[in-house]
């Protein structure tokens, strides 16, 4: 059975994956494989194991054929994969939930400290000599207790940040989500509200929901004129979910105070002009990136492979429920 692994991830997968002799392994240590090569590599493997920046599309699918299984992608987003395409063709997608949760959370409170306390600006003013004598009116910045986080997407990576926003540091919480999160609303007295009340109510706004169609460019010129001047936008889900033309002109135009985008709308590439301003944080998608998350990653989607290709069972992580009683194609 062939495996194509795209990218260098951590041993610990790989180790796992090794213990299986009938499984050859294809693995990839360079750069992001381009369509072309990708279409090269795929032809006949039983699985892939994909990591984000690779678009496996309906092209890269049926180019892989009859034997793939399941595309075992190394992330807990999987919106560069074609779901439609891999469900019809009874191919299973899984993906990489667990320590990645915290990780994200803990990167998103790092954000809202750097953004409110000036964390960034003052490190740069310091290294360009700046720091000429202490100023009682320097880089002031809000505190954050009591002050409003309005997270959208109440999902396990939103509900985490609530419990430390809320329990550490006593900020009230407000959500936006398709659904209703009634542990959390007790545990963390969160409000479910409508978007458009988050975004006026809210001194800090955090993306945590998935890229679908209904939340491209869910934050646009309308989103981010209702939001307070003072107000401060993060974003460590998608790219496309804000409007980055949008958003630069609200931060150019002091319409808010600031952002802090781990994720762009096409990656690795910047809309122009960002890198000119002074109140946004720019990094490049590392919020899952903990030692402890990325090892368990490639722990989750090693063993995802070998649920389908050793046990003949769906994979633990799955995605397209739909294929949750799928029998038959299996090795
Ligand atoms: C990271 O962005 C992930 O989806 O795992």
């Amino acid at each position: 059975m062939k495996l194509l692994i795209t990218r260098e991830i951590p041993d610990a997968g790989i180790k796992i994956l090794e213990q299986y002799p009938s499984i050859e392994i294809d693995y990839r240590k360079g750069p992001p494989l381009s369509e072309e090569a990708l279409l090269k590599a795929v032809v006949g493997v039983d699985a892939i194991l994909p990591v984000i920046p690779d678009k496996i599309t309906q092209k890269i699918i049926e180019a892989a054929g009859q034997n793939l299984k399941i595309i075992a992608h190394y992330a807990v987003g999987y919106d560069n994969i074609d779901i439609e395409t891999a469900t019809k063709n009874k191919v299973y997608v899984s993906n990489t939930p667990g320590d990645l949760t915290e990780s994200v959370a803990e990167f998103t409170l790092g954000l809202i400290y750097a953004l409110s306390k000036n964390i960034v600006t003052a490190d740069k003013f310091v290294r360009n000599g700046n720091y000429q004598f202490w100023d009682p009116m320097l880089f002031l910045g809000p505190t954050l207790r009591n002050k409003v986080l309005g997270i959208i997407g109440m999902g396990r990576i939103g509900q985490h940040l609530a419990r430390l926003a809320h329990g550490g540091l006593k900020m009230k919480i407000l959500y936006s989500d398709p659904k209703e999160h009634i542990d959390i609303e007790k545990e963390c007295d969160a409000k479910k509200v409508e978007l458009e009340e988050l975004l006026t109510n809210s001194d800090f706004v955090s993306l945590n929901c998935p890229l679908i169609e209904s939340t491209r460019h869910l934050i646009n010129q309308k989103e981010l004129e209702l939001m307070k001047p003072t107000a401060y936008l993060i974003n460590t889900a998608r790219g496309p979910i804000v409007n980055e033309a949008a958003l630069y002109e609200a931060l150019k135009n002091n319409t808010i105070e600031g952002a802090a985008l781990d994720v762009f709308e096409d990656e690795p590439s910047l809309y122009n002009g960002l890198t000119s301003l002074n109140n946004i944080i720019l990094t490049p998608h590392i919020a899952s990136a903990t030692r402890e998350a990325r090892i368990q990653m490639a722990r989750m989607a090693a063993q995802n492979i070998i649920d389908v290709l050793i046990k003949g069972t769906a994979p633990t992580n799955l995605v397209n429920m739909e294929l949750a009683d799928k029998i038959g194609k299996i090795a």
